[in-house]
């Protein structure tokens, strides 16, 4: 597996027109940011020697390269999730792939349950930390030289980007959430008891993406931010009935603020 991701990072170096060291997951609630970004070269994942393809509605799989106002980034427009039945090698092959490109901070966002009773849908959380229920941990196996064994997990989510988010909250009137993000593998939603279980357990929102990423993103040493958008809520007391056209409604109508926030971390943050 580590060949073949130097191997396709030799394939993007040759290629690519810049060397960004900010990548974003233009997960969802984030369609609108990859219109901002003035692209100047793009690649079908299709056509990325070792890349997986990504099927799901709604989201098309291309890897780009651009400027976000004055930044230099590298977006991925589509993700790879463990309920389409990649591996977890799979799933975080590209950001294996963007560390050996040089890629020093990681934004990713997606949509969520919420099953903390203050959240509303529509409202944004910051995510301060998770709690993988994955089945299949993405560093089972061999170690990959880019990191320790036993890697801390203590400030998965830095906490300097998390406060540069306030920031840009408070002077942009965003509110925000901040909370624990539970990753599972879905592709249910969660009964009305898992919702309650995760809630017992310290989440705030749950959804079936992120934690994959992130682990292996902070293997790899990458600084990572992150969002949830809430597209619908569960738990104690909570309405729990939800839909794959609800959840995409309530992450579309948030994507003004998601995109407002994203962009100003993107191009203030420093690296
Ligand atoms: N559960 C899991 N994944 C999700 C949810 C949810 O309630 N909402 C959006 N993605």
């Amino acid at each position: 597996m580590y060949e073949k991701i130097k191997a396709t990072a030799a394939w993007l170096r040759e290629r690519m027109p810049s060397s960004p060291s900010t990548a974003i997951v233009l997960g969802t609630g984030l369609g609108r940011l990859a219109e901002e970004i003035s692209v100047t070269q793009a690649f079908e994942y299709k056509d990325i020697p070792n890349f997986p393809v990504s099927t799901v509605e709604g989201h098309s799989g291309r890897l780009i390269f651009g400027k976000l106002g004055n930044k230099d980034i590298l977006a991925m427009q589509g993700r790879f999730h463990y309920y389409e039945g990649y591996s977890m090698k799979e799933v975080t092959f590209p950001v294996r792939v963007m560390y050996e490109l040089g890629i020093k901070t990681l934004f990713v966002s997606n949509a969520a349950g919420g099953m903390n009773p203050e959240f509303k849908i529509g409202d944004l959380m910051i995510i301060t930390d998770h709690i993988n229920f994955f089945p299949e941990h993405p560093l089972h196996g061999p170690n990959f030289p880019t990191g320790p064994r036993f890697p801390d997990m203590h400030e998965a989510y830095d906490k300097e980007l998390v406060c540069l988010a306030d920031t840009i909250a408070a002077e942009k009137g965003i509110k925000l959430q901040h909370g624990v993000y539970v990753g599972t593998q879905g592709p249910t939603f969660e009964t009305p008891a898992e919702y309650r279980m995760y809630r017992t357990l310290g989440g705030d929102t749950v959804g079936m993406s992120t934690v994959p990423e992130v682990i292996v993103a902070r293997h790899c040493g990458i600084r990572v931010f992150g969002v949830s958008v809430v597209t619908d809520l569960g738990g104690f007391d909570m309405p729990v009935e939800v839909s794959h056209e609800e959840v995409q409604e309530a992450a579309n109508k948030a994507q003004p603020i998601m995109t407002e926030l994203m962009r100003e971390m993107i191009v203030r943050c420093d690296n």
